[in-house]
């Protein structure tokens, strides 16, 4: 059974590095030489390593006000990162992809948000999500902007917003 629940650092911290880094590397990242992704890819390239500084380092980036996780038969299969009307990340490991997770994901962190007061969500999509965010209604806010990532710049991004109802 899939459960979303909140992230606990403890638990899922090295889990959801390495969900992050397989996940940002396979889909996000093929447009870059080796060089440049594995430089997009920041602490995370280190998300297999049990040298203690570099679990230390993911935790840190992965912590956020917002974090949800999706768990199915005790393994991490998504994550979800943001702030009250802001989305940083969302990852839903590619073996589960087109199964509704990352909606789930969304709906709770929506509901999150309405609850706070907020009345609209921000997020700047990967290009590949783009189709994902817009059948969850979400719009094109601008055109596209390039980011920098762990101090790679070059990241296309697609800036995107929904109103709460
Ligand atoms: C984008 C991502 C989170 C979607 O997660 P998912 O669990 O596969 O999405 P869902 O199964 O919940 O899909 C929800 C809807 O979006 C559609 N959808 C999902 N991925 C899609 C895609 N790549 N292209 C077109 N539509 C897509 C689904 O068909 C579904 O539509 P429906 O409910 O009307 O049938 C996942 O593909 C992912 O982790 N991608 C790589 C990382 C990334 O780019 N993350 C975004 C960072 S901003």
């Amino acid at each position: 059974m899939l459960t979303i629940r909140p992230y606990d650092p403890d638990r899922d911290a090295r889990a959801a590095g390495i969900l992050i880094a397989d996940t940002f590397f396979e889909f996000n990242l093929d447009s870059f030489s080796a060089e440049e992704a594995e430089a997009l890819l920041g602490p995370y390239l280190y998300a297999r390593s049990d040298d203690p500084l570099h679990q230390k380092l993911i935790a840190s980036v992965i912590d956020a006000p917002i974090v949800w996780a999706a768990e199915e038969a005790g393994d991490l299969v998504g994550v979800l990162r943001g702030r009250p009307g802001r989305l940083h990340s969302l990852f839903v490991a590619a073996e589960h992809h087109r199964r509704g997770i990352g909606r789930r994901l969304m709906d709770r962190f929506e509901e999150q948000c309405r609850a706070a007061g907020c009345r609209a969500i921000t997020l700047a999509a990967t290009p590949y999500a783009v189709p994902f965010y817009q059948r969850l209604g979400y719009r094109k806010s601008t055109g596209p902007r390039t980011m920098t990532i762990f101090g790679v710049p070059g990241f296309t991004t697609q800036p995107m917003k929904k109103r709460l109802g």
